[in-house]
């Protein structure tokens, strides 16, 4: 089946949530971070994916700026760094404006010049997510912005990649998924779209019941990819 939409996980995937600790930790003021700041936001991602696996399950919605900063706090508490409020508002602040990889918008560009549908699904409220798409520059180069709010629970919930098809109408195996998260691209495998798996830091594969069906480790070959 030919690819017709191409659609895109928000953080981790097009956005560096990284980014939000590296920054900090070279701004003044902040010096404590120096040394900490890959620890801080490991365990920051980490604890904020946990929490909505676990919100999923126990059917206990929030949205995904509380289970950020919930995230974000037992990270800091973890480091020692909890008694810093300075510190805590710059990481939230910085987590709204934060970078897009910089092979982004050419990618973008090609899969939009070769005719393709193009979306963000993400667990991200929309707040959120327009802070970011507004921030990297790319709200020319997408369709939608799809977010987990509309119905209420997070990924990888069936429900969740529903909203593509009720979106764009397409097939599921029209659906180019692209994650960085492999739970993600492993759970989108099993609702049946096509998946790239995104693997900056070569982890090994998530042992669930689906695989991806490429992996890649970064985003410059997804228009290839997409038959574009
Ligand atoms: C998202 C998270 C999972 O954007 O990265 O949905």
């Amino acid at each position: 089946m030919t690819i017709t939409t191409c659609i895109f996980d928000a953080y981790g995937t097009l956005f560096d949530v990284a980014a939000a600790a590296r920054q900090a930790a070279s701004e003044p003021g902040f010096e404590a971070l120096r040394d900490t700041w890959p620890e801080v936001a490991g365990h920051w991602r980490l604890k904020q994916l946990q929490y909505t696996w676990l919100r999923a399950v126990a059917d206990a919605h929030a949205d995904f700026w509380d289970v950020t900063q919930d995230g974000l706090d037992w990270a800091l508490e973890a480091t020692g760094l909890h008694e810093n409020a300075k510190l805590r508002q710059r990481l939230l602040d910085l987590y709204w404006e934060l970078q897009a990889y910089p092979e982004v918008p050419n990618m973008l560009k090609a899969l939009k010049d070769g005719g393709l549908q193009t979306a963000i699904l993400s667990n991200g409220s929309p707040p959120m997510l327009d802070g970011a798409v507004q921030s990297a520059g790319i709200g020319n180069l997408l369709d939608d912005v799809l977010s987990v709010e509309s119905v209420g629970v997070f990924k990888p919930h069936a429900r969740v990649y529903d909203l593509v098809q009720q979106r764009f109408g397409c097939a599921r195996d029209e659906v180019l998924f692209v994650s960085s998260n492999g739970w993600d691209a492993a759970g989108a495998s099993g609702y049946g779209f096509v998946t790239a798996w995104v693997n900056r830091a070569n982890e090994p594969i998530d042992r669930l019941p689906w695989t991806p069906a490429h992996v890649l480790t970064d985003l410059t070959s997804i228009p290839e990819l997409a038959g574009v």
